[in-house]
């Protein structure tokens, strides 16, 4: 059995949405959980999407209780036991990679499998393996296997080549039972990473400077439980105003951190959107007629590469030509082919893309090659002519957490269907 979005364009989307915790956020959460040595973690705000059933399963696994309050999870390590993470669940999602980070610095010792994600080129993990080897592990690896050991972990300065998310997460993870101090620099600044830092210091960890470019980890000898809200999904958010600014009459996206999407706001506005920001929403109206602009993706507080494919669709509707530079994945164009079928003028040139319109767009049959290429397309459809089948959904229920039931709430015809 298939299941497919369906979308009929054209609807003017009117109401409120409320954002849902951070997705990449809560993927390293619920790892950094099992750090705890005693006492329950219990996670807020969980967001209802499959990257988190994945972890759960791999936290089954490590037969770590987990309960699920409505939206809090709670987390319990106390019958925890560090077996080898085999299972198919690994290879889900990217994320799988933090039980790396989180059991090196339990039990100096993990066996993993590779983790998965998106297909989005080449996603290496040398800095990760950098960065545990710094800290006094071993790291081996053999057909999609993972060991990683150490009979010590020491405190180390490690320079990240390139302010990697994942890798500035899993050390900092590794790092907080080491002894004494590891400083990364040139760390990620991603506020996900802010999250992480706060929730392991909630337990107990010592970790300064979460959010600038350099991070303190002076290693502790135990951690303890906390409860903590995770932050909501900065992309998400964006998602919304982008199809608010496409297809929307008066739309409010609620429950969000305006500061952690300026970079968008501030995109759109230059494309002449009518936005107002207030503490913790943001309002787009209908506008007039949308200017082409220049997009380079890049890391945080830059434009999230994470909103490139989804804002894709909507230079569609510029006047004008905008190019797009992709500097993060320099082959995260999988959308434009599927856009391109839709009616859009679009020119890839890695790491670029071009894109004259205003061209008008025509439902079709697309297929989600990722996650955000999902979201690009739902975008494209609630603008298109006619009615747009997208298949391979479950990319998108990896990360957008009832995103068909949210667009319906605004006034959005998309329903869920079963083929063949
Ligand atoms: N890189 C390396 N070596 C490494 C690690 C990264 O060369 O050891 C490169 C990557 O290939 C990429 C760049 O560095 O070119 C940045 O990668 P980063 O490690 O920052 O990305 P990530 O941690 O794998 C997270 C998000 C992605 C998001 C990127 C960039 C999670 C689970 N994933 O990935 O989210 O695109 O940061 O912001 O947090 C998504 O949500 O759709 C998604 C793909």
């Amino acid at each position: 059995m298939k299941r497919v979005y369906k979308i009929k364009g054209g609807n003017p989307l009117k109401g409120t949405v409320h954002i849902s915790g951070a997705k990449n956020a809560t993927v390293a959460l619920i790892p950094a959980a099992i750090l705890a040595k005693e006492g329950v973690v219990t996670i807020c705000d969980l967001p209802d999407i499959s990257d988190v059933e994945s972890l759960l399963i791999l936290l089954n696994e490590l037969n770590v209780k987990t309960e699920l309050r409505g939206r809090d999870l709670i987390i319990d390590t106390s019958g925890m036991v560090n077996t080898a993470l085999e299972h198919n669940a690994v290879t889900k999602l990217r994320a799988s990679y933090y039980f790396m980070g989180a059991l090196l610095g339990k039990y100096r010792d993990v066996k993993i499998r590779m983790s998965g994600g998106c297909d989005l080129g080449p996603r290496p993990i040398d800095l990760h393996e950098k960065g545990f080897e710094a800290l006094g592990a071993t790291v081996e690896y053999d057909r999609g296997f993972y060991h990683i050991y150490a009979k010590d972990l020491k405190g180390a300065d490690i320079y990240l080549d390139i302010a990697s998310v994942g890798a500035t997460i899993n050390i900092m993870m590794a790092a907080v039972y080491a002894k004494g101090r590891t400083v990364i620099d040139n760390a990620a600044k991603e506020p996900e990473i802010v999250d992480v830092a706060i929730m392991l210091n909630k337990m107990g960890a010592q970790i300064r400077g979460a959010g600038t470019s350099t991070i303190t980890i002076d290693g502790v000898e135990s951690l303890g439980g906390c409860l903590h809200e995770i932050i909501p999904d900065r992309i998400e958010a964006g998602t919304f105003v982008i199809i608010a600014a496409a297809a929307g009459e008066d739309v409010l996206v609620d429950n969000i951190i305006p500061q952690h999407i300026e970079a968008l706001t501030s995109k759109l506005k230059e494309m002449n959107a009518d936005l107002e920001i207030g503490p913790d929403w943001v309002r787009v109206k209908k506008s007039a007629e949308l200017k082409a602009v220049d997009i380079q993706t890049q890391t945080y507080p830059g434009f999230a590469t994470d909103l490139q494919q989804p804002i894709t669709p909507l230079l569609t509707q510029a006047n004008g030509t905008s190019q797009i530079k992709e500097t993060i994945y320099a082959q995260r164009f999988n959308h434009c082919p599927e856009l391109q079928r839709m009616g859009a003028d679009i020119t890839v040139h890695n790491p670029y893309c071009t894109i004259n319109g205003p061209t008008p767009l025509y439902g079709d049959e697309v297929s989600a090659t990722d996650l955000r290429c999902g979201a690009s397309l739902v975008v494209a459809g609630l603008i298109a002519e006619g009615i747009t089948t997208i298949s391979n959904i479950e990319y998108i229920e990896r990360g957008y957490d009832s995103l068909d039931e949210k667009l319906r709430a605004l006034g959005a015809s998309i329903w869920l269907e079963e083929t063949e």
